[in-house]
């Protein structure tokens, strides 16, 4: 029989639309636009970004990690400062930290595998001067209760949002429920523009600080008036994240509608539990991911083996990882981000997967959970 063809975890959906735009730049000859406030496509796909959020203001930049970092920057960050941010993440949220000459303050996470608010309440000390809540996998943290004890203690918040665009915390969009969301174009991202960035906020100062980091400082050239670097997204790709982002919606709905045909097709497993559902929030579903009892690397290759694209994140917390276990913090103390790291899977739910895949995958999970849990 032959092999049927490799699930993988995520990859960009492009279309008619992203290639019909990609064309449009390549004819303008117009490849990036160094101005203050960014080229045709640049102010297009913010337009778009700060209309889906209900956000006064929109940046584009060329990472998530340029998106946080600059945020960092514009709100004075600086050696000395401690930031409390969750180790169960991608390295970005604490190597922008790093990189203000600040210190990253690992807490430990909650059941929904996001930031435990009473963890960050004793992570505070006299030199914390910001947290950043990470919405893991497209699920939003508990901002509420994170938000309230970040104002007891004057305590800047920043959303990294890099993968949950478009999911919403009691009916509010992410990236909205801090002075500034972060957002991540990365390829497999909801949204993609290959590589870039965009930052979300209210704040009209912030926003102008953010466009001068991102632009070496400079308004009109050579004047650079700022601390900043080359962030600027380059309009090929702002054209993809501005077509991208008429089709969001439509994103968005197939990977909810794949959870629910994968779930349905899975029903209920002895060992394997889904812990991000609390109804008072939306899931992106960048990522589909459970917690498995045991065996998981042994689930992992088994699925893997039978063209199911399953895959970890993360194996390391960022405090166990060389990096950081050479700057000290390495060792057994955050207990649930370790327990995660070890037993957590995500599959396949990408928007590009209809019913059939969905079957493949959710077969698949059975067998190899029937034999390893
Ligand atoms: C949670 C998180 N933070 C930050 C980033 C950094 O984004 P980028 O890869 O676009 O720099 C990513 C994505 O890769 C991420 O998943």
């Amino acid at each position: 029989m032959p092999r049927l063809p490799f699930i993988p975890i995520n990859r960009p959906i492009l279309g008619r639309e992203e290639r019909e735009a990609v064309l449009e730049v390549m004819e303008s000859g117009r490849l990036t636009d160094a101005s203050f406030e960014g080229g045709r496509y640049v102010r297009e796909f913010e337009r778009k970004l700060k209309s889906l959020l209900g956000a006064k203001h929109a940046i584009a930049v060329n990472s998530g990690t340029a998106a946080l970092h600059s945020v960092l920057l514009a709100i004075g960050l600086k050696a000395g400062d401690e930031v409390v941010i969750p180790s169960f993440t991608f390295v970005a949220t604490a190597n922008v930290v790093l990189a203000c000459g600040a210190k990253p303050v690992f807490v430990d996470t909650g059941r929904d595998y996001n930031m435990d608010p009473a963890r960050f309440r004793e992570a505070i000390t006299s030199k914390t001067k910001g947290v950043i809540p990470v919405h893991l996998y497209g699920y939003p943290a508990d901002m509420d209760e994170i938000r309230e004890i970040a104002s007891s203690r004057s305590v800047r918040v920043v959303e990294d949002a890099a993968e949950s665009l478009g999911a919403t915390y009691k009916g509010v969009q992410t990236g909205r429920l801090s002075d500034a969301g972060c957002f991540s174009m990365y390829a497999t991202k909801v949204v993609t523009s290959g590589e870039g960035g965009a930052i979300s906020t209210d704040d009209d100062e912030l926003a102008e600080r953010l466009r001068l980091v991102r632009n070496h400082g400079m308004v009109h050239g050579y004047d650079s008036r700022h601390l900043g670097f080359n962030y600027r997204l380059p309009e090929l790709g702002a054209a993809i994240a501005s077509a991208q982002m008429d089709r969001l919606a439509g994103f968005l709905k197939k990977r909810s509608r794949n959870v629910r045909l994968l779930q349905e097709r899975i029903g209920d497993v002895e060992g394997a539990e889904f812990t991000q559902d609390r109804d008072d929030r939306t899931h992106a579903y960048y990522l589909f991911t459970l917690t498995v009892r045991k065996n998981r690397d042994r689930l992992l290759k088994a699925l893997n083996d039978s063209g199911i694209g399953a895959a970890v994140y993360f194996k390391l917390p960022v405090h166990k990882t060389p990096l950081y276990s050479k700057l000290g913090y390495g060792g057994k103390w955050l207990k649930r981000t370790e327990e995660a790291s070890r037993h957590v899977i995500s599959l396949p739910v990408h928007p590009g997967l209809g019913p059939e895949e969905m079957r493949r995958v959710g077969d698949g999970f059975r067998a190899a959970c029937a034999s390893l849990l």
